[in-house]
């Protein structure tokens, strides 16, 4: 009906969220042309030069009729909230075996990196009809991740991981916006999705510059910053060990207990007196302004490739494994963990 009003829809979530808004402009629309023609009767009808009768109203409203509309727009109000909020959060996982994309925003640019360790900036090389998960972060302003074309937009914050995943499924080239403003240049804080068949995916991943798959320059990092100093299975320090400590819960000495995911794992690198773990003191200094955003994401990577168990999303094993890296089979230290089913 409107759909030559919206952008083009190109991924697997775009109908929906365009049922829903056009449910919604459609219901506004009834009621306002209801209100707007009634208050043009009657401002016709009892106009001051017109003979009308103007004495108190006759009954002509039951309760019973008043009851069932209040009941009627009730009912679609809550229906309305039902269908957007529960459209929303079965939308918010992303399904098992996603591919998973880091981007790190900043003053005036997108940064894109694909599991192999291939980078962009403002654009993301995607394969048509695979679900693609974002982990997302900022290094300085609140910026916002929006892809008309997709129906998606989330922020991207300083200091903490957002997520968002799509499924495109038209081969093309899409807008890519930052929908937040973040200063001067924002409005040029743009860049495009281009979604490519699988195969052509495959060739364009394997001719970018290579450089290490995440997990993998995590764990150089690991060793370079110092790190395995003291969290090395070998290590003599009493710090606590990180193998299977992803997608686990931590006791801390507080009485706490925490799961430990992507946040807790940069809180900890960043602030490591905040929530110490029973039984271990606050010895470890912060890598505040030592690590980078994107260094910080690959020490993540390498710690969850530890863990025999997924993390949050459990219900997809192998799905966060760096093993589906196109290419890219790792080694792990405690090699029992599960593989994903991708190539
Ligand atoms: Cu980044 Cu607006």
């Amino acid at each position: 009906m409107l759909s030559f009003l919206m952008p083009e829809a190109a991924s697997t979530q775009a109908s929906e969220t365009d049922a829903i808004y056009l449910a919604l402009v459609g219901f506004s629309l009834v009621i306002v042309l209801l209100v707007a023609g009634l208050i043009i009767v009657f401002s016709i009808r009892y106009r001051r030069s017109v003979r009308a009768e103007r004495g108190p109203l006759p009954v002509i409203v039951s309760r019973e009729l008043e009851i069932g509309w209040t009941v009627m727009t009730l009912f679609i109000a809550v229906f309305i909230f039902w269908w957007a909020a529960s459209a929303r959060l079965s939308a918010l996982p992303p399904p098992p075996g996603a591919l998973e994309i880091h981007v790190v925003a900043r003053q005036w640019m997108w940064k894109t990196q694909h599991s192999n360790g291939a980078r962009e900036i403002n654009e993301l090389h995607v394969p048509i009809d695979r679900p693609v998960r974002l982990v997302m972060t900022s290094q300085d302003a609140i910026h916002s991740f929006f892809v008309p074309a997709f129906r998606i937009k989330q922020d991207v914050l300083p200091g903490r991981y957002t997520e968002t995943w799509f499924q495109a499924d038209k081969l093309g080239s899409f807008h890519l916006l930052c929908a937040e403003y973040c200063g001067t240049e924002h409005s040029r804080m743009i860049g495009r999705i281009v979604v490519l068949r699988p195969e052509d995916y495959g060739r364009w991943l394997s001719v970018q510059p290579q450089s290490d798959d995440f997990a993998r320059e995590g764990e150089a990092l690991f060793v370079a910053t110092g790190c395995a100093g003291c969290h090395a299975l070998s290590s003599k320090v009493h710090a606590p060990k990180l193998t299977n400590l992803y997608g686990h819960v931590v006791q801390l000495s507080d009485g706490r207990s925490v799961t430990a995911n992507d946040a807790y794992i940069r809180d900890s690198i960043l602030q490591p007196n905040r929530d110490i773990v029973a039984g271990y003191e606050p010895i470890m200094q912060s890598f505040a302004g030592i690590l980078s955003d994107g260094e910080i994401q690959s020490l993540t990577a390498y710690i969850r490739s530890l863990s025999v168990t997924p993390g949050e999303n459990a219900a997809a094993p192998g799905q966060r494994s760096p093993a589906m890296v196109p290419g890219g089979a790792i080694e792990r230290p405690n090699s029992a963990a599960p593989q994903g089913g991708q190539p």
